[in-house]
């Protein structure tokens, strides 16, 4: 099966052309296209929902067309046309699902609606060579905007077991960047760019919220609040204190992610972990994910970097992988709060 795939539900247009046959293959990749308007937003501090989706407007076109053309097929070739239809930004997402409605409906190729969180667990499955994941699975997605931890019975029938109450994983990398550093977003890789400047394991300043409790929820806005106080009661900052706490951040925040991972998987029997999302292309956490591998004798898997942050490749692996069904273009919505 090939897919032509879309994903635009925050600032990136991404276009791929995937082929694959279900949960038992690799998803191999024909072309991964994409462009990001990361620039524009830089200037303002943060993302502009507006400008966004009016950058998207201009450049999903070009990008459908650049992305069929490195594939070497034309449309006549194409199964499906996989899509995110949400959770994102209202804009943005229009621009995709309306976008693949009309190829859809002019081409005659099935229409595939895509859940975006679901899809960073699937690109565990692109470029990747055997063992494959297996069922039942315990998936973390450790993104921008989610903190979600699901257990999937199947590919197809899956559940939210817990996750964070507040501030996202990388929503908290990203303010605490802002804090320590003044970086722009995105700020995961700044701080881990900083921590890396010292081998010396910091005093545990920062907390490492809800770590102790038995559930598995997880907190990150008291963590931003601390990185807060923690910068106003040492202004200016000296090099070593952006250093300290950019360190004591990414190791709080890989500690009470590795320590909910764990407790899911001390409730739940499964057969391999799912993680996935921009959060993942973090060392520390990838160093700890293979660890806690082999110390619990547990098949994780994580994507290439490249699969980590938002690509049209993982949407196309969830359309093949996730078996979705064609939907018919008149009851296919962007869905800017879709949940699991
Ligand atoms: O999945 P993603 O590309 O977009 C969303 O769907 O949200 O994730 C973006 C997030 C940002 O918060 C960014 O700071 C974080 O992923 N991120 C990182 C790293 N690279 C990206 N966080 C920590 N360390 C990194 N190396
Ligand atoms: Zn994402």
């Amino acid at each position: 099966m090939k897919v032509l795939a879309i994903e635009t539900s925050c600032d990136e247009t991404a276009v791929a052309v995937v082929e694959g046959d279900g949960i038992q293959k690799q998803v191999g990749v024909l072309s991964n296209v994409v462009s990001s308007s990361l620039a524009l937003h830089q200037k303002t501090g943060g993302i502009v929902p507006e400008v966004a989706a009016r950058e998207q407007l201009t450049s999903i076109i070009p990008l459908v067309k650049s992305a069929l053309e490195k594939s070497g097929l034309e449309f006549s070739k194409i199964d499906g046309v996989a899509v995110t239809r949400g959770p994102g930004l209202i804009g943005s997402l229009l621009v995709g699902v309306e976008t693949a409605k009309v190829i859809s409906d002019s081409m005659k190729i099935p229409l595939l609606p895509v859940n975006h969180l679901m899809s960073h667990l699937f690109s565990n499955w692109l470029e990747r060579e055997a063992p494959l994941p297996s069922f039942p699975a315990l998936g973390m997605i450790v993104s921008g905007g989610h903190t979600d931890l699901i257990l999937l019975k199947t590919e197809k029938e899956f559940s939210w077991i817990g996750g964070t109450r507040d501030d996202a994983a990388g929503e908290c990398f990203d303010k605490c960047a802002r804090l320590i550093l003044d970086a722009p977003y995105p700020g995961g890789p700044a701080i881990s760019k900083y921590s890396k400047k010292t081998d010396d394991q910091q005093a545990k300043i920062l907390p490492r919220p809800m770590i102790h409790e038995d559930s598995l929820e997880m907190s990150f806005s008291g963590l931003k609040t601390a990185v807060l106080h923690e910068v106003q009661n040492r202004s200016p900052l000296s090099e070593e204190d952006k250093i300290s706490l950019s360190k004591d951040l990414e190791n709080a925040i890989v500690e009470v992610l590795m320590v909910k991972l764990k407790k899911s998987l001390e409730k739940h029997t499964i057969k391999s972990v799912l993680v996935g999302g921009g959060v993942v292309a973090n060392d520390l956490f990838r160093e700890n994910l293979l660890n806690m591998s082999g110390e619990l004798n547990v098949p994780v898997y994580f994507p290439d970097i490249k699969y980590c942050s938002d690509n049209a490749a993982m949407v196309g692996a969830a359309a093949i992988v996730g078996g979705v069904i064609e939907a018919s273009a008149d009851k296919v919505f962007a869905d800017p709060s879709l949940k699991f």
